[in-house]
């Protein structure tokens, strides 16, 4: 394919590449208002326990099939959003790009990590099973409460910065080689040609800091209408 497609840094995006992790506040968390947040909450913490026992510090491998279910509601909140818009004849203030744009970036952070992980099959039979009970529930979920969809999700980034910081400090510790970058995250986030994994780790826990404030900021806007 060629590159100029695959350059598709929006500017909020780069705007988060650039920022430090202060200001990225990495540990940033959302307490939990009201039973809806509890809810999406409790459901976030048994799956990070489930992820933890299963992969334990097997980073590249839980990327992978965790990447798998990020890159879902991004386009079940976009395809309903765009719905919505047409329904109801109104604009949607640049939330339907936003989630497109969210889904296209998880999908991207799979294709990375395919290239720095290869799943055996028991993790490929789980990416088909949850896939196909993960695009359903949150489907539904999504037409029941809309808020909660975007609450839920903002709470996985907040794991899933976790779970990229551990990552990192793998790393540094050398417990995990500092390969080269795969050449599709060089062209994707535009990095340097001799960019290592670290510098792809970091870009991409940048895009799930941006996926956190997105989706909790959607989840809020949805409760004060
Ligand atoms: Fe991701
Ligand atoms: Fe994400």
């Amino acid at each position: 394919m060629a590159e100029s497609v695959r350059m598709r840094i929006t500017e909020t995006r780069r705007s988060y590449h650039e920022k430090s992790d202060e200001e990225l506040e990495l540990d940033r968390h959302q307490a939990p208002k009201g039973i809806s947040d509890r809810v999406a909450l409790a459901f976030v913490k048994v799956l990070r326990f489930v992820a933890d026992a299963f992969f334990a510090k097997r980073y590249g491998h839980r990327a992978v099939v965790l990447e798998t279910v990020a890159a879902v509601p991004g386009m079940v909140g976009g395809t309903l959003q765009h719905l919505r818009s047409l329904r109801r004849l109104k604009d949607d203030d640049g939330w339907i790009f936003t989630l497109l744009d969210e889904a296209e970036n998880e999908r991207m952070h799979l294709m990375t990590f395919m290239e720095i992980a290869r799943p055996n099959w028991f993790e490929r039979f789980i990416v088909v099973f949850t896939q196909g009970v993960f695009y359903n529930a949150f489907f539904l979920l999504y037409l029941i409460s809309n808020r909660t969809a975007h609450r839920l999700v903002g709470y996985f980034e907040e794991e899933a910065i976790i779970s990229y910081t551990r990552y990192l400090e793998q790393i540094d510790k050398g417990e995990a080689e500092n390969v080269p970058a795969p050449q599709i995250a060089i062209d994707y986030w535009q990095l340097p040609s001799d960019a290592r994994l670290r510098e792809v780790v970091l870009a991409v826990r940048a895009d799930e800091v941006m996926h956190r404030d997105v989706n909790h900021q959607f989840a809020d806007t949805l409760s004060q209408a």
